[in-house]
């Protein structure tokens, strides 16, 4: 079987479709009410990997354990470099955000 597609062009069609899947979701309001592992799930795992070592790695052996909380809070509210920003966010869902990022720093979650 002769695909059309070259593994290399597959790769950067698959890496579009995050970018504009996470976009469309960094703009939705539809994370209200969700916490922890969910609103991770929907609002940082693509771009960070389940266990936070994928993409710009936020998780075990990442520079991001050297961040204090109160940094993750700011990250995750302001968006770093080309990292859109949750100003929406309420101070429960990023803490609850903080508190699953340490457990990844931890290794207490994903396949890490
Ligand atoms: C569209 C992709 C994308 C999404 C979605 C995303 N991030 Fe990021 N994140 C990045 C990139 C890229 C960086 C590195 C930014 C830079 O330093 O230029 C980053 C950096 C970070 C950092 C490190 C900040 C620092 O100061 O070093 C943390 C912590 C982080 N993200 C947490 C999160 C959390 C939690 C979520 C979900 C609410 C999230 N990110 C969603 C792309 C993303």
């Amino acid at each position: 079987m002769k695909s059309t597609l070259s593994a290399t062009r597959l790769l950067i069609l698959v890496a579009a479709i995050i970018a504009a899947t996470a976009l469309l979701v960094g703009c939705s309001g539809s994370t209200e009410g969700l916490l922890g592992q969910e609103l991770y799930n929907k609002s940082c795992e693509l771009c960070h990997g389940a266990d936070g070592r994928r993409g710009t790695p936020i998780g075990a052996g990442s520079p991001a354990v050297e961040l204090s909380d109160e940094q993750i809070r700011g990250a995750i509210t302001v968006g770093p470099g080309t990292m859109p920003g949750f100003p929406r966010f309420s101070p429960e869902q990023l803490d609850s955000l903080v508190t699953l990022v340490r457990d990844l720093q931890a290794g207490n979650a994903g396949d890490g």
